[in-house]
């Protein structure tokens, strides 16, 4: 798919990429992908073997189109700025966004510690929205930019299960809405994916922490998980990422300020 170059990100034929959450699951089915389509990309994640793997395939796809930075996302300012401006030392400019790193904790919202609500606000909205805001001047300098966040249809349907997932994914749905609006007149872009229950580490992760919940055997609530899809399957991580790549391009270039669902029509309710 071609990712450059009418309406709003005229003239960003060269695609320059972050992405948190790069080494593995949604954020490393995008970067692959990018990086097949001519982009150049900066993985961030936490273990540096993972991140250092998943930079040698992408290399090896297209050599010296990838590069890592081994990093905690934890909501602080300063850190979203080192990562925009080592994007922006290794590239040179900055175009591209994609806002992936973190996970949903399982847990109910009476007994969920504190410290995992702050750790889970840090790491998704705080994260997330301290990203977006480091990289808009680099999107400006750059003539436009796309930013994709990978929420998770929580935030439209709150879930008993997810409450602390509910809460950052609805407050996140309400403040790149905001962002949007501000970004429109610089040709950015911000779109959000919600993706209902996918193939990814996080997946067992999820049917764990449910089984602990409710007092249920881990291996049959994943098994559950899978029987119950929609279209007899779960989407891959690969599934997400064709949704962004269309949002990260130029036909989807009169597109911002919304949530697009890829999760099986889950949802319900309004769009
Ligand atoms: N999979 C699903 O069913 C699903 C559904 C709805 C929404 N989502 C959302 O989609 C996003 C991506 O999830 P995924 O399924 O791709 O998960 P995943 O396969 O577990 O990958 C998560 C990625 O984020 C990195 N990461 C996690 N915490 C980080 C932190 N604090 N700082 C930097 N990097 C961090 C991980 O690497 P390290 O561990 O090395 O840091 C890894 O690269 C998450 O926001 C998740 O909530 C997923």
């Amino acid at each position: 798919m071609d990712i450059a170059s009418e309406g709003p990100n005229a003239g960003a034929t060269e695609q320059r990429a972050v992405i948190t959450g790069g080494s593995r699951g949604i954020g490393f089915a995008v970067a692959r992908r990018l990086v097949a389509n001519g982009a150049k990309v900066l993985l961030v994640a936490r273990d540096p073997a993972t991140l250092e793997a998943a930079v040698g395939i992408l290399n090896q796809i297209r050599p010296g189109s990838a590069a890592g930075l081994p990093c905690r996302v934890d909501g602080q300012e300063r850190t979203a700025r080192l990562i925009v401006d080592n994007a922006l030392r290794q590239w040179g400019r900055v175009n591209l966004l994609l806002n992936a790193a973190g996970g949903a904790t399982v847990a109910s919202v009476l007994d969920a510690p504190w410290d995992v609500w702050r750790s889970d606000f840090e790491v998704k909205f705080w994260g997330y929205l301290s990203l977006l805001r480091a990289v808009m001047p680099a999107f400006r300098e750059a003539g436009g930019g796309v930013a994709v966040n990978i929420l998770g249809v929580a935030g439209k349907d709150p879930s008993v299960r997810l409450p602390i997932a509910s809460a950052i994914n609805g407050a996140l749905r309400n403040v790149t809405k905001v962002l949007a609006d501000v970004g429109a007149a610089d040709a950015i872009r911000i779109v959000n994916v919600n993706p209902g229950a996918t193939e990814t580490d996080l997946l067992p992760d999820m049917a764990r922490g449910t089984a602990r919940l409710l007092g249920r055997d881990p291996a049959v609530v994943l098994a559950e998980m899978r029987a119950n899809a929609p279209f007899g399957r779960l989407p891959a991580a690969d599934d997400i990422a064709e949704c962004v790549l269309f949002l990260m391009s130029s036909h989807a270039s009169f597109i911002t300020g919304t949530s697009i669902d890829v999760d099986e029509g889950v949802h319900r309710g309004p769009a």
